[in-house]
């Protein structure tokens, strides 16, 4: 028997699990097998990463010779081979001109990087000045300062006062229940935008602005689909005041829409992109920034000896990651997975859908193989309607996420219709017994 005590569990409520842990012991492809031996479908690819499924053999074999053959050598004046192949693949699959790759060992970690490569960056340039970002409500960009501080889902801003950076400001959401029941990008709304170049520009000066940063389709702050249009407006407005336009990729990126990245599903080129989870298949932990070239150069042109950006982790470019990282993205391309989201668009659009009408739904969103639906919330009890979904969900063996009160859908990229239609139907028959 597990000693429950001493682990604090992250983003848990910690007495709750330890009162009736659901523990996991092993995985493959899209399930997990729990302590007693049942097997739970894994609906959300564990946390928006596992897209090539779980314990698939080349990624498990990358790792294990690794781990035997190069435990550990840094990046900091050191290399090692399978740092810059990995750095190559990414750039490969990258839109065009992002083709340079720094390495971090998360999420939150990539948009620390990213908003202090774009800062220096500027000061490089002698716009010293810009250095205030833009985030967007609902945004999620991970729970280090900087990245907090551009994120816009209150709970997870709330207690941390003073620690948020000063120099932020966010955008309206695009989540409007006017448009409820949409079925891919919204029609309209893309002039939530203009907000950026009506409001926000005039108010802090565009000189003082380095970058905006969103998520192309918000993924933790409920799975929010971009209006038609939004993501370019937001481009044209960064370009004509010289601000960097970050794509956090975190989520969308490594196939979750049917390409590489959300940039090309949408066509739109951001300056900058963070990418994690994907990249490995969670198998282990590595993110990191891709950059247009000519910022790589502003950086490598930049006076004097010596080091050009003074950031960087030990772990970052770790050879056990990168050997995972391998593995996937040959996965990956063998199996054609990023066609997956567009094979089975048709049915996963279907079954988030088939939600309208059901018991508490208020809403029903979808874009590639991410979907969600939300629920109207008890009175006086925000989130709770939607825990009881994922928990009465995970004890009939499929595994979905609440977010508040939404429930977020997300599978790996190797599921099959049947796991769909087994997640859908566990959710209805859920909803059926939800008070
Ligand atoms: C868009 C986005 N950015 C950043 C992060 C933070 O990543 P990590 O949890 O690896 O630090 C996440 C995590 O879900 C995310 O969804």
């Amino acid at each position: 028997m597990v000693n429950l005590e001493h682990y604090w569990m992250p983003y848990t409520d910690n007495p709750r699990f330890k009162a009736a842990p659901k523990m996991i012991v092993g995985a493959k492809d899209m399930h997990y097998t729990l302590a007693d031996g049942r097997q739970v479908l894994d609906g959300l690819a564990t946390l928006w990463c596992v897209n090539a499924g779980h314990c698939r053999p080349k990624i498990v074999e990358a790792i294990q010779k690794q781990a035997g053959q190069l435990d550990f050598a840094s990046s900091f004046s050191t290399g090692h081979p399978l740092a810059f192949a990995v750095a190559e693949r990414v750039a490969e699959l990258a839109p065009e001109g992002l083709d340079h790759v720094f390495f971090t060992n998360s999420g939150s970690e990539a948009v620390d990087t990213v908003m202090k490569m774009a800062v220096a960056f500027h000061r490089i340039r002698g716009e010293g000045a810009r250095t205030r970002f833009i985030g967007r409500e609902k945004g999620y960009h991970g729970v280090n300062i900087g990245g907090m501080s551009v994120s816009g889902v209150p709970v997870n801003r709330k207690a941390y006062g003073g620690l948020l950076l000063g120099g932020t400001d966010h955008l309206r959401h695009t989540h409007d229940l006017a448009r409820a029941f949409t079925r891919g990008c919204p029609a309209t709304g893309a002039e939530l935008a203009d907000e950026l170049e009506q409001r926000i520009l005039p108010l802090h000066d565009a000189s003082n602005i380095a970058a905006v940063i969103v998520e192309p389709v918000s993924g933790a702050g409920g799975v929010l689909v971009p209006p038609q249009g939004y993501l370019q407006k937001l481009r044209d407005i960064c370009t004509k005041h010289g601000i960097l336009l970050i794509f956090d990729e975190v989520i969308c990126g490594f196939g979750r829409l049917g390409k590489p990245f959300a940039s090309q599903y949408f066509g739109v080129t951001p300056d900058m992109i963070t990418f994690a989870k994907g990249v490995t298949s969670g198998s282990v932990p590595l993110g990191g920034v891709i950059v247009k070239k000519d910022i790589y150069e502003t950086f490598m042109k930049s006076a004097g000896a010596g080091v050009q950006f003074f950031h960087g982790y030990t772990y970052s470019g770790h050879p056990l990651a990168c050997a995972a990282a391998l593995g996937t993205l040959d996965t990956y391309a063998e199996e054609k997975l990023f066609d997956r989201p567009i094979e089975l668009a048709k049915a996963f659009e279907e079954g988030v859908h088939s939600f309208k009408g059901s018991p508490h739904v208020i809403d029903c969103r979808n874009l590639g193989l991410i979907g969600a639906i939300e629920l109207t919330p008890r009175l006086g009890a925000a989130g709770a309607r939607g825990f009881e979904v994922f928990e009465k969900c995970w004890d009939k063996g499929v595994f979905v996420r609440p977010i508040g009160d939404n429930v977020a859908f997300c599978p790996p990229l190797i599921c099959e219709k049947t796991h769909l239609d087994q997640m859908f139907g566990t959710v209805a028959e859920v909803l059926r017994t939800v008070s």
